[in-house]
């Protein structure tokens, strides 16, 4: 049982039941979970087999390791992997049954020589940078690699099962790039089966596409933030607006409380100074632990990110540090050492969200949500929290430490995730 003075609680149901909103989205298409960055930070195989049950036919992954690491972990729906360099292993890849992108003529004769060398027949999706600007081969490059994959297909190789490319703009449904990329998906999908390949899936739609564009979603969607609860298009609806609820609540504890005069710096070069006596509490998690430095608060432009404590709101006072950062209670305040402080979770009861602390540190809830730190333990609450191999201990209906935290030691009071509506928001990765 860990001892750490916070916990990042994930609400497995509120997995589920983001899936099935986002299947109920996209009713004509499969559904591809998208677990890369240890499942957006909370948990990969958890938050798999959580996505699985919700429906979830197809689970991605962008690096290779996180694709075995689904295999090892029990997954047996289809999983693809996409980013790779020079060094993939390609030939555990095959082996494990995992579906390979293609982004660059190497990485054709990779694959090629790789299901060579074990027997496999790899399983291709060629991935189309249709105007992202990043990944994937060029509308030029595609030709060659494709009648390259198609003499490999022939000889029993590979098989090109896929086709597949992603937005810049997903966010904004209507941005001219969005229709331009549509189009360019549509002709390269076009080109690859009128050289003879069946596709299996055409797939375009992140979770922002996946809600807001149904003219995209094609044979599968790949949700990924969405999938966690939190809305991709904040500027459009909060996750509630699409049926999804937070999956996780990050919560610590005040380790000092104490009052100090007016004129009081706090923190490294004292970025705040507080305005009256007040009562400052030390909070003990840091930027190692994810909370971003950005979001540190200065009076009187800058109100550091806001946390939920006594039931009432404070901000961060002051530079976060590595390991802790201070928050000004207020003149009088009753709080003491031990206390619950909610960072964000489901919004529910005024409480703080991702996507408020991405608005403090002037980024999105993608890099609040995947950079909570290792050393926070991920605790699991919902249907299935309890199975063996589930990847981390469990918090039970009572907020209590359950089947993995044995003693039963008890938790501050409220600090179960449930499976409430938000009003957070949350944009593009
Ligand atoms: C290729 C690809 N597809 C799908 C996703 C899921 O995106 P989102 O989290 O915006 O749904 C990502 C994430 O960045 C991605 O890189």
């Amino acid at each position: 049982m860990s001892h750490y003075p916070a916990r990042a609680v994930v609400d497995l149901d509120a997995i589920r039941s983001n899936v099935r909103a986002l299947a109920a989205h996209a009713p004509t298409a499969a559904v591809m979970a998208v677990v890369k960055a240890d499942g957006y930070g909370h948990g990969l195989l958890p938050t798999a087999r959580a996505a699985v049950d919700g429906g979830a036919t197809w689970l991605g992954a962008a690096q290779a390791d996180e694709a075995l690491a689904l295999r090892a972990g029990g997954l047996g729906v289809r999983v693809l992997t996409w980013l790779y360099s020079t060094g993939v292993p390609m030939e555990s890849l095959l082996t494990a049954d995992v579906d390979v992108s293609v982004a660059a003529p190497w990485a054709l004769d990779r694959v090629a020589a790789a299901a060579r060398a074990t027997g496999r027949t790899a399983r291709v999706h060629l991935k189309v940078d249709t105007g992202l600007g990043r990944n994937g081969l060029t509308p030029a490059d595609l030709p060659d690699v494709l009648h390259a994959a198609l003499r490999a297909q022939a000889e029993g190789a590979l098989q090109v099962t896929g086709v597949w490319s992603h937005f810049a703009f997903a966010d904004e449904p209507d941005h001219p790039t969005v229709h331009r990329q549509a189009e360019v998906f549509d002709a390269a999908v076009r080109l690859v089966e009128g050289a003879g390949a069946t596709l299996e899936v055409r797939h375009l739609a992140n979770s922002a596409a996946t809600l807001t564009n149904p003219s995209v979603h094609h044979d599968l969607v790949r949700p990924g933030l969405a999938v966690y609860g939190l809305s991709p298009v904040p500027s459009l609806g909060g996750p509630a607006a699409y049926g999804l609820t937070p999956a996780m609540t990050l919560e610590s504890q005040l380790a000092t409380v104490k009052t100090v005069p007016a004129g009081h710096g706090v923190s490294y070069a004292h970025a705040y100074v507080t305005p009256t006596e007040t009562v400052l509490g030390v909070v003990p998690i840091g930027y190692a632990d994810g909370v971003p430095r950005h979001a540190s608060g200065s009076l009187p432009d800058h109100p550091g990110g806001p946390v939920q404590v006594g039931g009432r709101r404070a901000a961060v006072a002051g530079r976060v540090c590595m390991d802790q950062f201070v928050l000004d209670l207020g003149p009088g305040a009753a709080d003491a050492a031990g206390d619950r402080v909610e960072l964000f979770g489901t919004g529910a009861h005024g409480g703080p969200t991702a996507e408020d602390w991405a608005r403090a540190a002037g980024t999105i809830s993608y890099e609040i949500v995947t950079r909570v730190g290792a050393r926070i333990p991920r605790e699991y609450v919902g249907a299935g929290a309890g199975d063996p191999g589930h990847g981390g201990a469990v918090v039970d209906a009572d907020g209590a430490d359950g089947a993995a935290g044995a003693d039963g030691e008890a938790a501050p009071a409220g600090s179960v995730a449930g499976a409430s509506s938000s009003g957070a928001e949350g944009r593009r990765s």
